[in-house]
């Protein structure tokens, strides 16, 4: 690969949804995805399409719908695991398959059991077997970092001599140390000896905070791809954040000489739609995207950026797309205005979705005297994408009454299927009544891992957004509501997690009871 800049591998969609706790559907992937077209990211991992027929389903959409980026889907060096990658892939312009295996002796004595040479017949294989399929194929050496280098090197010779055209390096256990990843990469890449034909490229986690730290160091060892994710997200402690690579290299490009190719005042918009579709919500304190990464709170601070910004900003807000003092809309505002600010947010809804989305805001602003744009993205997020066609459940009417000290009757009617059923539950204020009396109508008892409630804006009319997490069996799903009444929005997020729960069963082929 040419010097041109750093290829920007987004995998929020594959590694980023393996995270605790998210499941997104079908309408949310592809939002993120063409998002992520909007960033001009190089490359959309989207998914791991082995993994069950809606990884497979959703990547072949992406693949089918998100025009400018290569399309890649993961497989482990398993020829039904390629096999199901490409079925998904092929339908983009730009595919690529990204296979891997393991390479440490950990790995290989605990988790595969199998010996080095058996290894280096397995990426024989996957490579080979890859490359009949497509042009563009990525080999990760998974648990590179704590690899024996000789191995490695072995490992990657193979991968090459097969068509492997990008080679990963990951540190899947974020056990590395930046200097000492540095080195190692650049060991790798002199051991192997490729020349320009093939992309060197890191995938860090997060385990010790040092995954952005660790790709910088990659990078400036040589490798040209970096793989990252918006907000950081990715198992356990996730992955490198997509926006601090970026905004680092853009920075500090006295140091790194290299850029990237992405849209960077989008990145803001891209955090929030990532943060809101995921329900992973954004320390204020998060770098490049936090609430407060561009408030000056000391009035020493406040004097020196007011005499002249520079002396305490790096990055200026709006290169990040940081919003400024953005006009709100309100019942004047017509289809035109509200179409712009969907796409200044990020959405992308198609002509069915749009107009169900107008009607929302219209009737909104019969509420509000103004919708700001958080109300938009709750609604949006809450009420169109969060919602499949094919929902099991839908909240008809509920009542309430409350005693003093608390205790209250909740009486809720649901539609299941179409049919409507009605009960009735006492409990511990409204919230816990209205729960209960839906657990009855469903006939299971999932448990209520997390419930939080949020106001849209500083406001008193602003939207309250319900985000809750519930588990059954062997399922997390997250489930999202919003209204200008906290007890409708918790119910909504409650119904709208049990659509979730039994999609995510019925796509594992299990009946819940
Ligand atoms: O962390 C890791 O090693 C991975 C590979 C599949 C690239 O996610
Ligand atoms: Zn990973």
């Amino acid at each position: 690969m040419s010097d041109d800049g750093v290829i920007i591998f987004d995998t929020t969609l594959r590694d980023g949804e393996q995270a605790a706790g998210i499941n997104l559907n079908m309408a949310e992937k592809l939002q993120i995805a063409h998002q992520l077209a909007r960033l001009k990211v190089d490359v959309i991992e989207a998914g791991f399409p082995a993994a069950s027929e809606g990884d497979l389903e959703a990547v072949k959409r992406i693949a089918q719908e998100v025009k400018g980026p290569i399309i890649a889907g993961l497989a482990r060096a398993r020829k039904e695991d390629i096999k199901a990658a490409y079925e998904a892939v092929k339908y983009s312009d730009r595919p690529r398959i990204h296979t891997f295996i393991a390479t440490s002796d950990i790995h290989l004595k605990y988790k595969l059991k199998m010996s080095r040479e058996e290894v280096l017949k397995a990426v024989e294989e996957a490579v080979k077997y890859a490359k009949s399929l497509v042009d563009d194929v990525e080999f990760s050496a998974e648990d590179a970092s704590r690899s024996d280098l000789d191995f490695l090197v072995q490992v990657f010779k193979v991968a090459l001599d097969c068509g492997a055209t990008t080679l990963n390096i990951p540190d899947t256990v974020g056990y590395a140390y930046p200097a000492e990843f540095g080195e190692f990469v650049k060991a790798i890449i002199d051991g192997v000896g490729a020349g320009s034909g093939v992309v060197w490229s890191v995938h860090c986690h997060n385990d010790l905070g040092l995954a952005v730290a660790n790709s910088l160091a990659g990078i400036k060892a040589g490798a040209r791809q970096v793989e990252c994710t918006i907000n950081g997200l990715g198992e356990r402690a996730g992955n490198a954040a997509l926006e601090e690579i970026v905004m680092a290299l853009k920075t500090r490009k006295d140091i790194f000489g290299i850029d990237t190719k992405i849209d960077t005042p989008k990145l803001y918009e891209t955090s929030r739609l990532v943060s809101r579709l995921t329900g992973v919500v954004v320390p204020p304190n998060k770098a490049i995207v936090g609430a407060n990464a561009f408030s000056h709170e000391s009035g020493i601070h406040q004097h020196g950026v007011l005499c002249n910004r520079a002396t305490y900003e790096i990055m200026r807000p709006e290169d990040v797309g940081f919003p400024g003092t953005r006009l709100y809309l309100g019942k004047h505002s017509g289809r035109h205005a509200f179409k712009k600010r969907l796409e200044e947010m990020g959405f992308n809804l198609d002509e069915e979705a749009f107009e169900r989305a107008f009607k929302l805001f219209k009737d909104l602003c019969d509420k509000k005297e103004i919708v700001t744009d958080s109300d938009i993205e709750a609604f949006i997020a809450d009420e169109i994408l969060s919602v499949s066609p094919s929902k099991r459940f839908e909240l008809k009417g509920f009542s309430l009454s409350i005693e003093n000290g608390g205790k209250a009757t909740a009486t809720v009617t649901v539609l299941e299927n179409g049919i409507e059923k009605t009960d009735a539950a006492v409990g511990n204020g409204p919230v816990d009544a209205s729960y209960k009396a839906i657990k009855r109508i469903v006939g299971i008892d999932p448990t209520l891992k997390s419930y939080r409630i949020e106001a849209t804006s500083e406001r008193s009319d602003a939207l309250g957004e319900a985000v809750i997490v519930l588990q059954y069996d062997s399922f997390t799903v997250v489930g999202r509501g919003a209204s200008t009444d906290i007890i409708e929005a918790s119910i909504k997020a409650y119904v709208n997690a049990l659509n979730r729960l039994f999609a995510a069963a019925s796509l594992k082929g299990v009946e819940l009871s």
